[in-house]
């Protein structure tokens, strides 16, 4: 991919971090969106404002795919898109005041070129080119490791496992289970190798636009939970782990014994 192209989002990333961090000093407004628990801010908004501006500065062509409005004048993915979320975990950034990553994706006519989930608070820069492995500030990670599903840790969100007896008897055969509140961040601790699998009924492209590049790149799999391949214009479930815990937990969900 075109090195200015990573430098000027790698730019962007930084600005918008640097507006979240003195936003959380001053104040900010909440509101909600689809449900009372489902938060957005004015940090939120601002972020993909911010990137609205830049593209149409630097980039005219480009165009932005943001969670906050900007995807509703998307309906493919010819050319270059970037694909926004301005604050992934939003509830964490309200409540913690951490836990929440800025994350994108390029995808040029449809397929991934780069991908970045920035921790905030915790100056964690996850990155990935395609064909190039995957980063953590600056450093190669490695390959994520082969782990057995009964020393692995899972992570996801336990308001769904409850409801559902094969998710619930997975948590019994894993190390433990984690569950963070920011899919972007997830994501990227699976190409990290801190945890081994992370699941989602149901997410959207900004959730997974730049963190399945990063586990790809580590050598993970990211697919939805019916094991297809991510679209990236459509809400969709997701299953994100190192190939090894990848099979024994589809072969756990499709009845077969690991
Ligand atoms: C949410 C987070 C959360 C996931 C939700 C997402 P948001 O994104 O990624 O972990 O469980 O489904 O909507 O709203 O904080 O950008
Ligand atoms: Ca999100
Ligand atoms: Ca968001």
């Amino acid at each position: 991919m075109d090195e200015s192209l990573r430098q000027a989002a790698l730019q962007y990333i930084s600005e918008a971090a640097a507006y979240i961090r003195t936003e959380m000093k001053k104040g900010y407004d909440v509101d909600t969106k689809a449900n009372k628990d489902d938060l957005v801010t004015t940090v939120d908004k601002n972020v993909e404002t911010m990137f609205q501006e830049k593209l149409a500065q630097d980039f005219p062509e480009h165009r932005l795919m943001g969670e906050e409005g900007s995807f509703e004048n998307i309906h493919d993915l010819d050319g270059t898109v970037w694909i926004l979320d301005p604050i992934d975990g939003t509830v964490n950034f309200v409540h913690m005041g951490t836990g929440f990553a800025v994350s994108l994706g390029i995808f040029q006519d449809g397929e991934p070129v780069f991908g970045v989930v920035y921790d905030v608070m915790n100056d964690e820069l996850f990155t990935a080119v395609a064909g190039e492995g995957a980063y953590l500030n600056g450093h190669a990670l490695p390959n994520v490791p082969d782990r057995t599903l009964s020393g692995s840790l899972i992570s996801f969100n336990t308001g769904w496992v409850i409801h559902n007896e094969k998710y619930r008897e997975l948590v019994d055969k894993v190390r433990g289970t984690r569950s963070y509140g920011s899919a972007a961040l997830e994501l990227a601790y699976v190409a990290a190798g801190r945890i081994d699998a992370y699941l989602s009924l149901r997410l959207a492209p900004w959730d997974v636009a730049g963190g399945s590049i990063l586990v790809q790149e580590a050598r993970g799999l990211v697919t939805n939970l019916n094991g297809e391949k991510l679209d990236f214009l459509h809400k969709d479930s997701l299953f994100a782990a190192a190939p090894t815990v990848y099979r024994d937990i589809t072969n756990h969900l499709n009845g077969h014994s690991s």
